[in-house]
């Protein structure tokens, strides 16, 4: 099996969907591997390490059978797709379902990355949980560099000085990892998510959990959140102002699968903050946690500074290209035998992955989504 390593070319986009430690196992195991000159040069892997794993640098790495991409690809790069051809990357075809359609009609067999169903056997698949560690770690990063204060306790021959304060709302894989982050870095951290089931994991790691009644759990189906009532969204909104009047830092991760973000920080929340106070949001992809967001963008408002920085995974190009990669080779593992590529659709992982087979959509809930529009292929 060729398999194809383009560049990639979404404005701001550093990562790499194969790193050469993944390519070296590749060829190894009898496929032929090639990478775009210059595919791996942000993420810090130059062209001679691909050669060295067994690799050939080429200009067009679309003159492949299997295509891995980090985004999905852009316009111009569905021209150099060709029928018949499998494409891996991150294709959302939840959000974008008409997107999935383009591909159908081009013949392209698409597996798509954010897909990957979320159960245990699964998890060396889950590039959307890799993705996450980088972005809750790295968070914290962006809000130490930010604030005016050290975040450990520090004794000194000038006096002790008091840990930052860190906030973290939603403990999923993101939210966890920042609160590990900022743990490690000293600050005092508490946080809050809807499913009560998290908090003896935010507890683990030594963080405080917020505890309050309210009427309801967030945990939805899968184990991911549901939107909860209104009167539910009030209380914790509640909960939340108090929170953020005590906290030097925010790190907002709240999301529920498929929609909006829900506003937990309103703009009357923030000049309650005190001054130099930092909120990163991650949500900011889904229109932000933090009313005063503004995805890509940092702002400061009534002195405390809001950075909605998007893409936060492409900012740490070299772990984050090298998790997606090892994330790649479990899914080639489950269906590349012997060079050839075998989907077995009655494989739970392989069925809720596959968007696009045979010129149609065939993932069901991508299906359900394209149906109002009444354009499945
Ligand atoms: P996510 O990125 O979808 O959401 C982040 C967090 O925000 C979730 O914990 C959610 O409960 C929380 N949240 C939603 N609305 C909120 C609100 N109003 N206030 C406060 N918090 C709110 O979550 P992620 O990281 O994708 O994880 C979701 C679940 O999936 C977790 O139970 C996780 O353990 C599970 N999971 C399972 C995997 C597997 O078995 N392969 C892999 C990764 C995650």
């Amino acid at each position: 099996m060729r398999i194809g390593v383009p560049r990639e070319t979404v404005p701001g986009e550093r990562r790499v969907a194969l790193v050469p430690e993944t390519v070296q196992k590749l060829v190894k195991a009898g496929n032929e591997v090639v990478v775009e000159r210059g595919a791996g040069t942000e993420a810090a892997f130059v062209d001679s390490a691909y050669e060295q794993a067994g690799a050939r640098i080429v200009d067009d790495a679309y003159d492949a059978e299997l295509v891995v991409k980090v985004q999905r690809p852009t316009t111009d790069e569905i021209g150099k797709l060709r029928p018949g051809q499998i494409l891996i990357a991150f294709v959302q075809s939840l959000i974008d379902p008409r997107y999935a359609h383009t591909l159908a009609e081009k013949g392209v067999t698409a597996l798509s990355m954010d897909a990957i169903p979320r159960i245990t056997r699964a998890q060396p698949l889950d590039a959307l949980s890799s993705q996450a560690t980088v972005a809750g770690y790295k968070a914290v990063l962006l809000a130490a560099a930010q604030l005016p204060r050290f975040f450990p306790m520090l004794t000194t021959a000038a006096g002790t000085i008091a840990p930052a304060k860190a906030l973290v709302i939603g403990a999923g894989v993101a939210g966890l990892q920042a609160i590990a982050t900022a743990r490690r870095l000293g600050a005092v951290v508490e946080a809050f998510d809807t499913r009560p089931v998290v908090k003896e994991q935010v507890q683990s790691l030594g963080a405080k959990f917020l505890e309050i009644d309210l009427g309801e759990s967030g945990a939805g189906a899968g184990g991911y959140a549901k939107e909860l009532s209104e009167e539910a969204h009030r209380k914790e909104v509640e909960l939340l102002a108090k929170a953020a009047r005590e906290n030097d830092i925010i790190i907002t991760t709240a999301a529920i699968p498929g929609r909006k973000a829900p506003v937990l920080i309103t703009r009357e929340m923030v000049p309650t903050m005190r001054p130099g106070s930092v909120i990163v949001d991650l949500a900011a992809e889904t229109g932000g946690n933090c009313e005063l967001t503004e995805p890509g963008k940092t702002v400061v408002a009534s002195g405390v500074t809001i950075i909605g920085t998007l893409n936060l995974p492409s900012t740490m190009p070299y772990h984050s290209s090298q998790m997606y990669s090892r994330n790649i080779a479990s899914l080639l593992a489950l269906f590349l035998k012997d060079g050839k590529a075998t989907l077995d659709m009655t494989d739970e992982v392989i069925k809720g992955t596959v968007i696009t087979q045979d010129g149609k959509v065939v993932h069901e809930a991508t299906q359900k989504a394209l149906a109002p529009a009444g354009a499945t292929a």
